[in-house]
């Protein structure tokens, strides 16, 4: 550890530590634009100047002259430092307030505002842009910059999902060494001199990897926008919700913004356990189902070949009473890894209610890669592990025949489309009860004689584990449209009404 005095206070901190970080430790902000503590630090934009000075040093021959404190009084330097590329040292003392540093700050915010569009009404970043921010709290509010602003490509497309604003940039270089270090995909950098100095992309190549919306979100101004998010909400309107990613068994921790119930994007929330603070496109991305107009908002009870629309009571009491017929080994129950403990451990009780083994999910697997993206599909195939006790998919085979060839005579389905599970719609006909639930309308809902509308999991709280095992939270950021409910309740109103306590 060593000793550092920042704006007056001694501190400690580990030796290494940078000394914005320490900074950040002490509770004083250094406003800062081409940092960022996952990446390398380059020290291009000069805006976490900060004052330094070290221990005075003793000349030769005389004693150290110490404070009351027994420390050697520190000596300043009169020029400023970069906080973000230099480490503490003992003895060390910062000042992040002082009249040095106050002007560092406007001259780099005069230099960046020389060329920058002064378009925050129309930009998408308004409302979360550093440029913004740091204008208000550090700038002098006034432009001694009379000729014409230097003019650059706009309105890029660089990539399938990210529009390149290149006036905007300030060539912070957070993208690139992203792109580089995390994605592994060297494909940005600068080009031209000067003031003329353009991001762009290799010319062979797009940023088109499935971690490019991440560089959106270290983007500290509006240069790098989701085309997929932008100009369709003001970020002000939006109600955060922290929450996990059931897209994989990884299980990225996220925030979901929402206004009313629509949900409008899902951006990363740091957590250095599991996903750092990035997060892959194809799971950011996909969010939109829940506003999809599949969605089924009534349970449904089919009367001849059509289904009707009717109230709870009806499609429990109708699913329940043919249940109730029929002995535990008639009886298959197919949940599904995306359900939550929660849901899962009423799947349990259910299925001990009507005394049946014949529980199963459904796995779901498909490609890798080296960082986050997990080959297990299902957010919870952990929790059903441990909470059914079961190996997924086992059971399936003997499920699927027995419903062939007519053994099986009622089927519980929860949340899957049993058409991609190796199902076909001729194996449902000698089945006397068919019920299942989901969030959207699809071949196994059109074949089911009773249909439950379930909630999609932003719109429900609860529990998943991830594939190591870690026990994480999900949390409701809008309401389930119309009359669909949590699969908890439909699990509930089921095992009651079967006689189930
Ligand atoms: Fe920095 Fe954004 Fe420019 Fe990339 S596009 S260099 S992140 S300002
Ligand atoms: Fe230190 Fe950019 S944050 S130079």
């Amino acid at each position: 550890m060593v000793n550092v005095q920042i704006d007056g206070v001694w501190m400690q901190f580990p030796k290494g530590t940078r000394m914005i970080e320490a900074c950040r430790q002490a509770k004083k902000d250094v406003p800062h634009y081409c940092y960022h503590p996952k990446l390398t630090s380059p020290g291009n934009c000069r805006m976490c100047l900060v004052e330094m000075g070290m221990p005075a040093r003793t000349a030769p021959g005389q004693d150290p002259q110490l404070d009351e404190n027994g420390r050697s009084p520190i000596q300043w330097i009169p020029r400023p430092a970069i906080a973000c590329a230099n480490t503490v040292a003992d003895g060390m003392g910062i000042r992040t307030d002082s009249t040095l540093t106050r002007t560092c700050r406007q001259g780099v915010m005069e230099f960046l505002l020389i060329n920058h569009p002064l378009d925050c009404p129309i930009c998408d970043q308004a409302g979360e842009c550093s440029l913004q921010e740091f204008s208000v709290e550090h700038g002098t509010g006034t432009s001694r910059f009379q000729e014409r602003k230097v003019k650059k490509p706009k309105n890029q497309q660089i990539g399938p999902r990210i529009t390149l604003d290149d006036e905007r940039c300030i060539m912070c270089s957070r993208c690139i060494r992203f792109s580089k270090e995390i994605a592994d995909d060297d494909c940005l950098g600068f080009v031209d001199r000067g003031s003329h100095t353009v991001l762009t992309t290799h010319p062979d190549k797009e940023l088109a990897n499935n971690y490019s919306l991440n560089t959106v979100d270290i983007c500290p101004v509006g240069a790098l926008t989701s085309t997929d998010f932008r100009f369709k909400m003001r970020v002000w309107f939006l109600k955060e919700t922290k929450s996990i990613c059931t897209g994989c068994g990884r299980g990225c921790n996220v925030e979901i913004s929402s206004r009313e119930s629509k949900v409008h994007r899902q951006t990363p929330r740091e957590n250095n356990d599991v996903n750092s603070c990035w997060m892959c496109d194809e799971g950011r991305l996909d969010v939109h189902y829940v506003n999809s107009d599949a969605r089924l908002t009534d349970p449904m009870v089919k009367v001849g070949v059509a289904h009707r629309p009717v109230a709870w009571q009806e499609a429990i009491a109708t699913t329940a009473g043919r249940l109730k017929s029929l002995s535990g080994d008639d009886i298959a129950i197919i949940g599904s890894g995306r359900m939550t403990n929660e849901e899962l451990f009423m799947l349990k009780r259910l299925a001990n209610a009507l005394g049946t083994d014949l529980v199963d999910i459904v796995p779901r697997t498909g490609a890798a890669d080296n960082y986050l993206v997990s080959a297990d599909k299902n957010p919870n195939t952990t929790g059903a592990k441990l909470i059914l006790g079961i190996t997924p998919g086992d059971k399936l085979d003997g499920i699927r025949n027995g419903v062939k060839n007519g053994s099986i005579k009622g089927l519980l389905v929860f949340g899957e489309n049993l058409m991609k599970a190796g199902f076909e719609r001729a194996d449902f006909t000698q089945l006397n009860i068919f019920a299942a639930s989901h969030i959207l309308a699809n071949p196994t809902a059109e074949a089911a004689h009773v249909v439950f509308a379930g909630s999609a999991s932003m719109e429900k709280r609860g529990s998943m584990i991830n594939r190591t095992g870690r026990l994480q939270r999900l949390n409701k950021a809008i309401e389930p449209p119309g009359n669909a409910l949590d699969e908890w309740e439909i699990l509930r109103d089921l095992t009651l009404a079967i006689g189930g306590g």
